[in-house]
């Protein structure tokens, strides 16, 4: 893959960190490029991107292991400055000849460290972070000094100040080490001397040339589903190859209420996509007629999906580029052979994503992004807020939240109570994401699941026997484990009302209480 740009970057060497993202994320914020690479990757591939200076990982190794992976030759002999964190300022010292002591005890947990010099790195005396080793610095490799330490770390910062080599015992890229963003700033800002030049208008500049050299004066087509990778994704092709580019979305019939339209305002009538709507609603119905089982549902929309995709990609006379919004996080996690194992819980069929009997050239302008980045992009480029800001919904749609057979009627009696759900939160200020210090406040993800199941209730003087609307309300930072939203219950009461007040064949509501893990955010 080409790589991202010119720009001076930094490099970070993934030693086997569950936080490697994390200080590409920090560096980031920044506003300086960097790459994650894993730590035996050839010299080659990280030179070229122009790396001012190299972040080593922690990781799970202890430096005197069997094959524990060590620091590349390039990047000792490269002159460059090195921030070692953790293990990756274990593997600096003995690397260097100063001595690891293999104490096999665990320090886990916050702790605070006292600063013993003034230097670049640490921006105050005492600071609290966040330590996670069991091995420790036992001796100095020639040429450092002991920046700071802690009750248990004698050494838990380090520094060659003429070389510019750092190395930190604790975590600074992790939350719980509040200072820790500027501690990796003033590694890439000040020893480095890179420029702050990655902000969101220089990344539109550099994408929109990079893609206009790969396209040329060709056709691109592009998938658009609502969500904002393909959304943005979209926009940043559209500004770059203008009327070359043809935008489809497949309406399922399985969208939310106002979904489709909202669409069309963001990308036809705010930036001039041209946007091919396809109304596959009738085909979607029947194909999903008497299928009740999940990964069925799944599998029979992904089907169709593809199917549409081509005849309308034939139509439009076989265009030989195909947008794709991938994002960073999925090309490090999918070059990351260990962290793939995962057992796969259910199909993310990813409607909008790639046919793969199909042969187009990719066009990935986000390819290099992580998320926040991505909707920053968006902002940049005129798309609404809330499009930007907006929550995940997974590629089949309703389909999987109309539990059971799905049926027109049904569908319907969801969308209601959905947009009721959707509604009220809004009203309350709970429903978008919002940036803030500690993450995200609101909820992450909200929506209605119609249940299977009927029930008795009265209404008026007369028994009902109707069917249940269960609210699904989660808190969390990456969709892999997720909390139930405390709502207020009075909110909780206003929005139970209301669905069985206007939605007709529905007489209970119920809200989910389960956290992720042991059940899955969506019900199927
Ligand atoms: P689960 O239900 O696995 O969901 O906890 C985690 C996140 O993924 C979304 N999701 C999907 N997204 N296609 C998608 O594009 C799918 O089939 C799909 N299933 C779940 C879900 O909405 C949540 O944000």
């Amino acid at each position: 893959m080409e790589p991202m740009n010119s720009l001076d970057s930094i490099a970070i060497l993934d030693f086997g960190s569950q936080y490697a993202q994390l200080i590409a994320r920090r560096v980031r914020e920044a506003h300086v490029y960097c790459e994650l690479f894993p730590w035996d990757a050839p010299g080659e591939q990280v030179f070229a991107i122009n790396p001012k200076g190299f972040i080593l990982s922690g990781g799970p190794a202890s430096v005197y292991a069997p094959g524990a992976p060590q620091i590349p030759n390039y990047v000792l002999h490269s002159g460059l400055p090195i921030l070692g964190i953790c293990y990756g300022m274990q593997a600096l010292t003995h690397a260097l000849g100063g001595i690891v002591s293999a104490s096999g005890e665990r320090e886990y947990g916050p702790a605070e460290v006292e600063v013993l010099q003034p230097n670049a790195l640490l921006p105050a005396d005492t600071l609290k972070v966040w330590m996670s080793h069991g091995d420790r610095i036992e001796s100095l490799p020639a040429g450092f000094v002991t920046l700071a330490r802690s009750q248990n770390s004698p050494i838990a910062a380090m520094g060659d100040l003429n070389r510019g080599y750092f190395g930190v015992q604790f975590h600074p890229e992790v939350h719980h080490t509040p200072r820790g963003g500027e501690i990796l700033r003033n590694f890439v800002l000040t020893t480095c001397a890179v420029h702050p030049t990655w902000t969101p208008e220089s990344i539109i500049t550099t994408r929109i040339e990079r893609i206009r050299q790969q396209v040329g004066g060709k056709m691109v087509l592009s998938a658009v589903s609502g969500g904002v990778d393909s959304t943005v994704a979209t926009a940043l092709v559209h500004r770059a190859v203008g009327d070359q580019l043809v935008a489809i979305f497949v309406d399922t019939g399985l969208l939310r209420q106002g979904e489709r339209n909202r669409v069309q305002a963001a990308l036809g009538k705010n930036l001039g996509v041209e946007l091919v709507v396809v109304d596959a609603g009738g085909q979607f119905m029947q194909a999903l007629s008497g299928v009740t089982d999940p990964e069925h549902k799944r599998a029979v929309i992904g089907e169709l999906f593809i199917r549409i995709f081509e005849e309308y990609a034939r139509q439009l006379g076989d265009p030989e580029f195909l947008v794709q919004g991938t994002i960073y996080p999925d090309v490090v996690e999918s070059s990351a052979p260990d962290r793939n194992k995962a057992e796969r819980i259910k199909t993310h069929h990813n409607v909008g994503g790639l046919p793969e009997t199909m042969q187009f050239k990719l066009v990935e302008p986000l390819r290099y992004l992580f998320k926040d980045e991505v909707r920053q992009v968006g902002e940049s480029l005129g798309l609404p807020r809330e499009l930007v800001w907006r929550q995940p919904f997974p590629g089949p749609g309703l389909a999987v939240r109309c539990l059971g057979e799905i049926t027109p009627e049904r569908l319907e009696r969801l969308r209601l109570a959905d947009a009721i759900l959707t509604e009220t939160l809004e009203a309350a200020g709970l429903l978008h994401l919002q940036a803030g210090s500690g993450g995200f406040s609101g909820t992450s993800q909200a929506f209605a699941v119609l249940l299977p199941v009927q029930s008795v209730g009265v209404m008026g003087d007369s028994r009902t026997y109707q069917e249940v609307v269960a609210i699904r309300a989660v808190t969390t930072d990456d969709f892999m484990t997720a909390d139930w939203a405390r709502l207020p219950y009075e909110l909780l009461a206003s929005i139970s009302n209301r669905i069985v007040n206007e939605v007709p064949g529905v007489n209970r509501v119920v809200y989910d209480i389960t956290s992720k893990p042991p059940a899955t955010i969506e019900w199927e």
